[in-house]
């Protein structure tokens, strides 16, 4: 089975065909991010126009890529696949009202996918281990820190969540603390993190909730604590760049396996942009030999936002969207 997805919740417009869930047959991105890098933040409207600019060659191109033509796709596409949220209203409508024009001019069903569920399904695209569920999900991006338990497909449970800063805006917002980077600092700051061979500053930041009995994060006060730490050792950089990371990721790692164990669970799905984090990454994966359980995490290009996992993520949802005849209506809103 063929999809067609499209993502355009934020500054990427993204396209793919993924064939049965796993196998990627064509990807293409643009991305108006430069523009963002030089407001220091996405400026919703710009975001907008850009994606009305990419949408329709974005298309093309990701059919050229797999040898088709908007004829030859009414012929081989079997479903379409998009993004109707969270994200930014002007871009995902642009996504939306793409998707729902090939869905009409290709007589295919068309698929809503969340932008979050769409991160899990990154772990399954050209996956050689089987997936066991129940599998505790942690989705850590730009706007979400999320503790999901994920019983099968389609079927999620919110363990907890961010009560403020995602894990990921508290990166930006450090790297920008800084003088790293305006906008989408998380990668820089890392690499300063990892630069650092003696980190002077070990312990001085908090490791905020991690010791409460629930699922919640709080990043914000974190945000502070360096904005304080840095005042005082301004040139200490390195160290508080490991430091900010060490905290971050203490709290992700414990609270996952927390989670994992109440649950207990056969599998752990890491999703989101913050999984990019190599320490998180390493972290993660030395679990997998101390707890017994799967973990699994996407490579590092499925972890930013991309069409692949939105299409993956329509297909093994496939037969329950079926059944439920559901369609996506003008205003995003998901009607039976
Ligand atoms: O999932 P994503 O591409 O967009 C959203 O859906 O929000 O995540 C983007 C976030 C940004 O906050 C970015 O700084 C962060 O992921 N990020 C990282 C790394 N690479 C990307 N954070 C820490 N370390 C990284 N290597
Ligand atoms: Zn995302």
């Amino acid at each position: 089975m063929l999809i067609f997805g499209i993502e355009t919740s934020c500054d990427e417009t993204a396209c793919a065909i993924v064939e049965n869930g796993v196998t990627q047959i064509s990807a293409v991105m643009a991305s108006s991010r430069e523009l963002h890098e030089s407001t220091g933040g996405v400026v919703p409207e710009v975001a907008a126009r850009k994606q009305v600019e990419y949408m329709v060659p974005v298309i093309n191109r990701t059919l050229v890529k797999a040898g088709l033509d908007t004829k030859s796709a009414s012929q081989k596409i079997d479903a379409i696949a998009v993004t109707v949220g969270p994200g930014i209203i002007g871009s995902l409508l642009v996504g939306v009202e793409a998707a729902r024009t090939l869905a009409l001019l290709w007589n295919k069903p068309l698929i809503p996918v969340n932008h979050l569920v769409g991160h899990v399904y990154a772990n399954f695209i050209d996956q050689k281990q089987l997936i066991n569920f129940p599998a505790i999900v942690l989705i850590v991006s730009g706007g979400h820190t999320d503790l999901v338990l994920m019983r099968r497909h389609g079927d999620f449970e919110f363990l907890g969540g961010t009560l403020d800063d995602a894990a990921g805006e508290a990166f930006d917002k450090t790297a920008r603390l800084l003088g790293l980077s305006k906008y989408l600092g998380g990668p820089e700051l890392s690499k300063l993190a990892a630069s650092c061979k003696n980190n002077k500053l070990s312990g001085r930041l908090p490791r905020p909730m991690i010791d409460q009995k629930n699922y919640d994060f709080s990043f914000s006060g974190l945000k502070t604590a360096v904005k304080r730490l840095y005042e005082q050792n301004t040139d200490l950089k390195d160290s508080i760049a490991c430091e900010f990371e060490n905290a971050v990721v203490d709290v992700l790692v414990h609270k996952t396996m927390k989670a994992a164990k109440k649950y207990n669970v056969k599998s752990v799905l890491l999703g989101g942009g913050v999984v990019a984090n190599n320490q998180l990454r390493t972290r993660m994966e030395s679990m997998t030999q101390r707890s017994g359980v799967d973990v699994f995490i996407p490579p590092i290009d499925l972890c930013t936002d991309t069409a692949v996992y939105i299409a993956s993520a329509a297909f093994f949802n496939f037969d329950m969207w079926c059944e439920k005849k559901i369609a996506v209506n003008p205003s995003l809103g998901i009607v039976d």
